[in-house]
């Protein structure tokens, strides 16, 4: 399915938390990704609009700073997976990264999330390290991807 990425705008929101909650057990708040979008500089947030419709289908953001990239999330909306949209967002990630200068992409992921660290794995990312209980009830596994 044919897709426009780009930036994530205070009107996005709605969907955005739809898909949010849908996809975490610990979803961000509303005033997270608001805040995020108003006033943190660093911040690169994006969104997957089918060229023919309105609604997005997925998102993504990251942080830019100090010559690293920090992915923050990352999720497509239930009934449009394993349709290259997840796949998408990365690459846009990465690219905006690179054009940064920037030599390191990272990002954690919980040890139970198997699709998304598949995803990850394709696009070279590679295990180093881990948080423990990073989400309270699980550790996250860091990921990195050099550039
Ligand atoms: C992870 C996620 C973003 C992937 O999005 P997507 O649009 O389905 O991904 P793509 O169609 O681009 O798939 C790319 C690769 O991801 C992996 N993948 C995606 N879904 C998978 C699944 N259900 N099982 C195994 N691997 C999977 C595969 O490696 C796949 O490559 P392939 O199709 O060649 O096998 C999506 O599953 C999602 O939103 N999950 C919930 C939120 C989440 O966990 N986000 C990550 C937080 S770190």
């Amino acid at each position: 399915m044919p897709v426009s990425i780009m930036p994530m705008s205070l009107k996005d929101l709605g969907r955005v938390m739809a898909i949010e909650n849908d996809s975490f057990s610990m979803p961000w708040s509303e005033s997270t990704f608001r805040s995020e979008i108003i006033d943190n500089r660093f911040a690169y947030y994006i969104v997957a609009r089918p060229v023919e419709g309105q609604e997005i289908v997925g998102y993504a953001g990251a942080w830019m700073l100090y010559g690293e990239t920090h992915i923050t999330t990352l999720a497509v909306y239930r009934l449009y997976r394993r349709r290259g949209i997840g796949s998408l967002l990365l690459l846009h990630l990465l690219q905006k990264a690179l054009l940064k200068g920037h030599k390191r992409v990272y990002l954690e992921v919980r040890d139970s999330n198997l699709e998304a660290r598949s995803l990850y794995q394709k696009f070279g990312f590679e295990q180093r390290g881990r948080h423990e209980k990073y989400y309270f009830d699980e550790d996250a596994c860091i990921m990195v991807r050099n550039l």
